[in-house]
């Protein structure tokens, strides 16, 4: 979900549909904002900011304070009703939360018996009832106070910011475990779930951080924790420019952001490598370097695309840098129990850096003793803060809720770790570490060139757009290439589409081969060629559809195949930035000619703060 408040001089409305339409991607079924025009007041609609938008003709806006919500449903469905901002049972307290209460059954109980009643199903009807509970029943207590007791008696995940009417010029806002941003401006302060929609008015911002609460009032910020001490806050300069959140003239976010990867990947190597002087510094990593040089095992957690990106890395680690390595959905590896020894090395890999999964994988792991090394898109997000040291992959905002240019540069983080570390440790010779490097400082340049092949793709599209199933098929390093792009397209287009390893195909999913059935190989010029044609003859046999990635002048694959499409060659183990080009076009130009919605594909979130 995303959040947005504002209080200043500004007219709050303008300042908060704005930014809610800046965090849409983060959540997006119903949206809401609470105003003081007048009385405090809530509109809320479900569907997107516009809809809200609609809704909001007509009305008295003149409010210079107010809070706003973009929603992702976790408890209860979409609907007016349980859209966000929420009242409490008497009207004068007003909520915004992103996050999860998971006591929230055991508190509804409580203020049931005490006869309040709820409107929604949410979690955050009950937490701002709580609020009011303690704020009504305890003499003397302002409701800053109040809003710190409840939160010494709430179990879950949270930031929310809350609006009073008997303290109509103030804001409250506390976090835990989900993001909260202030930007501060002068006489005027914006408070979001990310920087983005704060940036046009100001880049001074304070983040703030986990169980502390924030008042806002009188033109100032002031800070305490959950046990009452005073907190001095610490304003950062953030480093965004408005337009890398814009469209900039594509249709899409998405294809802005796949046309952006030549780019992001350079800015990835921006001051780390320099091939010709065999230059490879990784400044995120320093008093660990030993540990992770030494470690005996790697275990790797992240969720979505970065799990596609850390089974790349599993297969890179184990190849020059000869350590075993284990990847998990971080959902799986928190609950699982899972053998962890001092002296493990953890990678958790996020875009966002504030899923929710990955983040408490993390904080097992600690507990336990490991290194926990991060490799995150946004900078100050809570995975980042929450490692030991890591390393930031500069791909800039990525909006579009499917992952693109933060996966190729998560594998390009993940491979110069590599590649430094095989380089300390001596399992990759001199020569080949040089070779490596020239060849990924060429990666972008390669990539740039996978990018023409979007006319060709664009007409395969057109051919199989209606098409009801896709199986994506890989080996080695391409395997979990064929993961990615089954995932792309599974997330905007609504295809069914599954990746396998190629091999593997025969132990199942070739039962579901016909002449209706399309299969996306991924077929470039590596070690497991030869397997992959044999892989590719065994679908043609039975009839299948074959679109094949290949390497620029393969003469065999094209004639065995319905379709191909050229990419250049690189090293085996730099091809998944390569060949993944292609697939998030095709997945890409599908869903636009099935008219989905590109960018926020229905009842996903970029950023799942919830577990
Ligand atoms: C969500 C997004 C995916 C993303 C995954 C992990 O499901 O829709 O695009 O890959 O979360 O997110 P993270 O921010 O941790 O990389």
């Amino acid at each position: 979900c995303g959040i947005v408040a504002y209080i200043g001089h500004r007219q709050a409305s303008d300042v908060i549909i704005k930014g809610l339409k800046r965090l849409e991607y983060r959540g997006y079924d119903s949206a809401g904002i609470a105003l003081m025009n007048g009385d405090l007041n809530i509109y809320k609609k479900q569907g997107k900011v516009s809809e809200l938008e609609k809704h909001l003709e007509g009305e008295n806006l003149s409010s210079t304070i107010g809070i706003g919500h973009t929603r992702w449903a976790t408890h209860g469905e979409p609907n007016d009703v349980n859209a966000h901002p929420h009242f409490s049972e008497s009207g004068n307290l007003a909520i915004i939360h992103n996050g999860i209460i998971e006591n929230y059954s055991s508190l509804k109980e409580e203020l049931t018996n005490k006869g309040y009643t709820f409107k929604s199903e949410t979690d955050s009807e009950v937490f701002i009832n709580f609020i009011e509970d303690i704020y009504k029943n305890s003499k003397d207590v302002s409701l800053e106070e109040a809003v710190r007791l409840a939160l010494t008696k709430v179990v879950g995940a949270y930031a929310i910011v809350i609006m009073s009417k008997d303290n109509p010029e103030q804001l409250i806002a506390a976090r835990k475990g989900s993001p909260l941003v202030i930007g501060v401006g002068k006489d005027e302060f914006f408070l979001a779930s990310d920087a983005t929609p704060i940036v046009e008015y100001t880049n001074e911002v304070i983040y703030v951080n986990d169980y502390e609460i924030a008042l806002i009032k009188d033109g100032k910020v002031s800070v305490r924790d959950t046990k009452d001490v005073k907190m001095t806050p610490y304003i950062q300069k953030v480093d965004l420019e408005l337009e890398a959140i814009e469209k900039g003239g594509f249709e899409h976010f998405m294809l802005k952001e796949i046309y952006e990867q030549p780019k992001s990947i350079k800015d990835c190597f921006r001051g780390r490598l320099k091939a010709n002087d065999g230059k490879l510094v990784l400044g995120g990593i320093r008093e660990y370097s030993n540990a992770l040089i030494n470690a005996e095992r790697i275990v790797i957690v992240a969720c979505g695309t970065s799990w596609h990106a850390g089974l790349v890395a599993e297969y890179i680690f184990e190849e020059f840098c000869r350590i075993p390595v284990e990847v998990e959905y971080a959902s799986e590896f928190r609950y699982r129990n899972p053998v962890i020894k001092e002296g493990d090395i953890m990678f958790a890999i996020s875009q966002s850096g504030e899923t929710a999964d990955t983040l408490a994988a993390m904080e097992l792991a600690k507990s336990k003793g490991a290194v926990v090394l991060g490799v995150c898109n946004v900078v100050g997000s809570s995975i980042s803060r929450v490692s030991h040291e890591g390393v930031y992959t500069h791909a800039g905002p990525e909006i579009g809720v499917a992952s693109t240019k933060a996966f190729t540069a998560q594998l390009t983080v993940l491979t110069m770790i590599a590649l430094r570390v095989a380089h300390r440790k001596g399992t990759l010779a001199e020569q080949r570490y040089r070779e490596i490097l020239v060849d990924l400082e060429n990666i972008p340049n390669k990539v740039a060139k996978a990018l023409e092949t979007d006319k060709q793709v664009e007409k395969i599209a057109a051919l199989f757009k209606d098409a009801r199933n896709f199986l994506y098929l890989g080996r080695g390093y391409n395997f979990p290439v064929a993961l990615e792009g089954a995932l792309k397209l599974k997330e905007i287009s609504y295809i069914h589409a599954e990746g396998y390893p190629a091999a593997e195909m025969k132990h199942g999913p070739i039962a579901l081969i016909d002449e209706e059935m399309p299969v996306v190989f991924i077929a470039t010029r590596d070690s497991s060629y030869d397997k992959i044609v044999s892989n590719i003859q065994e679908v043609k046999a039975r009839k299948g559809k074959v679109i094949a990635i290949v390497s620029e002048g393969d003469s065999l694959i094209p004639g065995m195949v319905d379709h191909t499409i050229e990419v250049p060659g690189t090293h085996e183990a730099l091809m998944p930035m390569v060949a993944t080009i292609p697939l998030q076009l095709l997945s890409y130009h599908i869903a636009v000619m099935r008219g989905t919605n590109v960018d926020q594909p229905r009842n996903l979130a970029k950023s799942v703060t919830v577990e």
